[in-house]
């Protein structure tokens, strides 16, 4: 048997986890050991979104095409007001294709969860369960597996549905040596479960078309956002009210403005053009702080108003801001449409070229 045999003989499971904070991860690498103990199965740890924590950083992100291709999977989860987290929410919502298509069904799967106090650990355990039951996949509960090796002098994240740590409670560390070997116990039965229904059900492929994240997009076309210029008066860099930010930008890089002065006198057009990207990428970058590193909540951007340092006679303003206006298409597609309004001005003031004024839609 060749290696590549020797892996399609192994149950592949998918370990599937949310995480703020790395509390699901421990328990998740606990699970994924106990899947390992079996010899003849193999456990791989993805995020269901890409995560700016240096511990997750570097997980690879799932996508909703490649659940049906495992012999499992192993959902986990912060515990949110008794329930899953909201990521992972968002992550079955785009699970609506493989529902219609009874993808997932007979697939078995196992939840566990990191808990803040365990208030509502197991509501929110039957919660992972009935979006996984609507799915028809066999659910492999824990019972009372290992309870009786657990130290009971301290609370214990054990329950009956799955794994929970109890993360919040730092009386010792969390998880706690108990709630590490139950999650691996856990992986472990998932592991005999898992291989004994491989090839059972159909590993249908169905494609669901997924939008790629913005900072897949920033990646992949070598955009970097630059840090966010300082205010130089009494105002906020940006202001939110309801669903709207506002932001204004001038062309500063690292504390001094690029290409400075009036149009047609100390600067170019092409150098204006390179001031209104600059400008352009200050405003998304504020924007980024705006929705807290996770551009994807910008729901649209409502309007752009670019304004140029030019001499009275000039007339070709649209011409500047359309490279703002191309790069805000590029990054936010739809998304980046926006009305727009353009004009000169006599002076800017630190003697800018270019200032933006913008207005974005974004996410509660
Ligand atoms: C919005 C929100 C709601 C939460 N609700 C609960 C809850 O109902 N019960 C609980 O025990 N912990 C709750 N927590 C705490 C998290 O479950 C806890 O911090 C968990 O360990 C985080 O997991 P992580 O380290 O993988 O991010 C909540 C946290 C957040 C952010």
């Amino acid at each position: 048997m060749n290696t590549m045999e020797a892996q399609n003989k192994k149950t592949n499971i998918l370990v599937l986890i949310h995480s703020d904070n790395g509390g699901t991860y421990e328990l998740a690498q606990e699970i994924a050991k106990g899947i390992e103990s079996d010899p003849n199965s193999k456990a791989v740890i993805k995020l269901v979104k890409e995560s700016t924590n240096s511990k997750l950083k570097d997980l690879p992100v799932a996508t909703v095409d490649e659940l049906t291709s495992y012999d499992g999977i192993a959902f986990g989860s912060p515990v949110y007001f008794g329930n899953i987290s909201t990521a992972m929410s968002e992550f079955l919502s785009k699970t609506v294709n493989l529902w219609s298509n009874h993808a997932l069904e007979g697939m078995p799967a196992t939840v566990f969860m990191s808990a803040g106090s365990g208030a509502g650990k197991e509501l929110a355990l039957q919660s992972f369960w009935n979006s996984l039951a609507v799915h028809g996949m066999v659910l492999v509960p824990n019972g009372i597996r290992g309870d009786e090796k657990i130290d009971k002098k301290v609370p214990q994240g054990n329950s009956v549905l799955g794994t929970t740590s109890l993360a919040s409670l730092k009386d010792v560390k969390r998880p706690t040596e108990s709630e590490r070997y139950l999650a691996a116990l856990q992986g472990k039965n998932f592991a005999k479960v898992a291989s004994a229904l491989k090839g059972t059900f159909s590993k249908k492929e169905i494609s669901v078309k997924e939008e790629p994240s913005i900072n897949t997009i920033l990646k992949s076309k070598n955009i970097v956002l630059p840090q966010v210029p300082k205010p130089a008066g009494n105002y906020q860099p940006y202001v939110r009210t309801g669903n709207l930010v506002f932001i204004n930008q001038v062309a500063l890089k690292d504390g001094k403005i690029l290409n400075p002065g009036k149009l047609g006198v100390n600067v170019d057009e092409n150098q204006v053009k390179e001031a209104t990207e600059l400008t352009m990428l200050n405003v998304i970058s504020v924007l980024n702080e705006a929705v807290d590193g996770d551009l994807n909540r910008v729901k649209r951007c409502v309007q752009l108003t670019g304004i140029f340092n030019t001499k009275d006679d000039y007339t070709k303003h649209a011409d500047l801001m359309n490279i703002a206006s191309n790069l805000t298409v590029e990054i936010f597609g739809e998304k980046g449409k926006h009305a727009r309004a353009t004009f000169g001005a006599s002076s800017i003031p630190v003697n800018s070229s270019v200032e933006i004024q913008a207005v974005f839609e974004v996410e509660q």
